[in-house]
């Protein structure tokens, strides 16, 4: 399976070496993907198949019903541009739906049913990144998504395991149970899932772009399932649905330069804080206990500003210049103390409960033979989104909502706090951390990403720091390296089990840290290298996704 999910293909034979790579959660996606390459497409092209097989094939984390961001590099002239396909609130949204009069929230409503789904973003991004960047129409591009929905394909344990995990919620969903269980069970590996109906949305969206979702009969049929399933969403939202252009937040670490998602993900700014406030020291390898005081407490700072600052900038003002610039980063270093965690209070944040939490999301990565590059996070937020799928489109809607931040100390499911920047209000963008990152140098150039909530932005910034400590570079070594996380609020370290030895867990302990083992590792790093020498291109997925039992 990995070796599926990753590999890099030549198009003149196995000894000489890939000029292109794909690397995906899923091997039919990224089987699909090549098939596109090979068929003329170029990554754009690819890069629409990926994300429309994995909304198939994976459609617990990602598809129709879903947004995200398309990082694109355009060899023939370098441009650069984020493709913000992030959901959006309804019109009608208010935080009273959420929260009652007590200011406590009301369970479930930002993650069950039509209230917790916010207005998809992939078929306009589909429809835009082949319009604009590809050279294939998309009746080509999504052929094999199509087909796929529409014969079946027999999921793999991973989707079994999902499905378990998720097996009430679908019991209780919008058409799910039909769609995704076998007699009211989760099925198990093997089994053949049709989606003939999402067949046929695709088919729509091949035929006319982005008019056959956001317009006529599939638009009216999501718009009566949401408000079936308690939700508010009109046609007006989704016919003024609209991606986004954006410049992509931009900054050097020791010499490499880094490309990555800008608001309305926190993923590029924080990213840039982090890395900018650890150039100030003598070289950090993330894993050396030393460093990783360093690493934790550059999180600290980023995630604190995270929640302070940032949120969807058509909404409101951002500091971006000022928090992503070095002058900042230099303040913020200062107060770091080598030897000693910096107390929570020191930081003025407030801890308070937080929510259970559910992961789920997929990112992709595509390199051409010509050198365009696609970083793709996409997502329908938890496992299965909200459970809602509307009669006869197979579209399956996102539970996005939730990433919005509620009030002072309510915590959402990745346990991450927010502030009026994150505030809910109509058409807007709820605050992301998925962070499809470029990281360019003499070596060559690393497209990057991960599912996995605020986990993603502390797993690229150990893929960001590993990529410059390499001499060679070992893809395979960057998504598989052990992984620990701190967002700053709870203050506590989550390490993945057995990972980290005694002694490393007794060096950071010494310097104040709460390290918190967690059951499971995580994280599906998709990352793919094109050497900047020889044009070579290599793939590697992350083993967590299939073989280890991670997220
Ligand atoms: O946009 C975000 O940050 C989240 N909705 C992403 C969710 C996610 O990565 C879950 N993954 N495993």
């Amino acid at each position: 399976m990995l070796a599926l999910a990753s590999v890099a293909v030549s198009a003149t034979g196995a000894d000489v070496p890939a000029r292109a790579a794909i690397a995906s959660a899923h091997p039919l996606a990224t089987e699909a993907g090549y098939k596109m390459l090979q068929q003329g497409g170029n990554a754009f092209d690819a890069a629409v198949t990926v994300a429309a097989v994995l909304g198939v094939v994976e459609p617990y984390s990602a598809g129709l019903g879903g947004g995200g961001f398309w990082l694109l590099h355009r060899a023939a002239d370098k441009f650069e541009v984020m493709v913000d396909a992030r959901e959006t609130a309804p019109a009608a949204i208010t935080n009273s739906l959420y929260v009652d009069e007590n200011g406590v929230p009301v369970p479930g409503a930002t993650l069950k049913g039509g209230k917790a789904a916010g207005i998809p973003g992939v078929p306009a991004g589909l429809a835009h990144l082949a319009r604009r960047y590809g050279r294939l129409p998309l009746r080509v591009s999504l052929a094999p998504a199509i087909a796929l929905a529409r014969d079946g394909f027999n999921i793999d344990s991973r989707f079994a395991r999902i499905a378990k995990v998720r097996e009430s919620l679908l019991l209780e969903g919008v058409n799910t149970a039909r769609i995704f269980l076998d007699n009211n069970h989760a099925p198990q590996q093997g089994y053949l899932l049709r989606q003939p109906q999402l067949a046929a949305t695709l088919e729509a969206i091949a035929l006319q772009g982005s008019n056959g979702f956001y317009l006529g009969p599939v638009a009216q049929a999501l718009v009566g399932a949401v408000k079936a399933a308690g939700g508010m969403w009109q046609e007006s939202d989704l016919s003024d649905y609209k991606i986004v252009e954006r410049a992509p937040v931009r900054f050097s670490y020791r010499g490499a330069t880094i490309v990555s998602a800008s608001l309305p993900s926190s993923g590029g700014v924080t990213l840039a804080q982090t890395l900018n406030i650890l150039e100030q020291f003598p070289l950090v390898d993330a894993r050396n206990p030393a460093s990783a005081h360093l690493v934790i407490e550059a999180l600290r700072r980023g995630f604190q500003d995270r929640m302070r600052y940032l949120g969807d900038s058509d909404f409101v003002k951002v500091p971006t210049a000022t928090l992503v610039g070095k002058s900042y980063a230099h303040s913020r270093a200062a107060s770091i103390d080598p030897n000693l965690a910096t107390p929570i209070d020191a930081l003025s944040i407030t801890p308070l409960a937080a929510k259970s939490e559910s992961y789920n999301t997929t990112h992709y990565s595509v390199i051409d033979a010509d050198g365009n590059r696609v970083g793709a996070t996409l997502s329908i937020n938890s496992w299965f989104g909200s459970g809602v799928v509307a009669a006869d489109t197979g579209v399956l809607l996102n539970n996005e909502i939730d990433d919005f931040s509620l009030g002072a100390g309510l915590a959402n499911t990745y346990h991450l706090l927010g502030g009026a920047a994150n505030a809910i209000a109509p058409r807007k963008r709820p605050l992301s951390s998925m962070s499809p990152t470029f990281v360019e140098d003499a070596k060559g150039v690393m497209v990057i990403g991960a599912p996995g909530g605020s986990r993603i932005i502390s797993m690229v910034l150990f893929g960001v720091l590993d990529y410059v400590n390499q001499g060679k570079v070992d893809l395979l070594g960057i998504v598989t390296a052990p992984r620990y996380h701190h967002q700053c609020w709870p203050d506590v370290v989550e390490i993945e089990p057995d990972s980290f030895s005694a002694e490393w867990i007794a060096a950071l302990t010494a310097k104040g840290h709460q390290l918190k083992p967690v059951n499971r590792k995580w994280g599906n790093m998709q990352a793919v290298f094109k050497s900047g020498v020889d044009g070579a291109a290599q793939a590697a997925s992350d083993p967590r996704g299939f073989d280890m039992g991670g997220y």
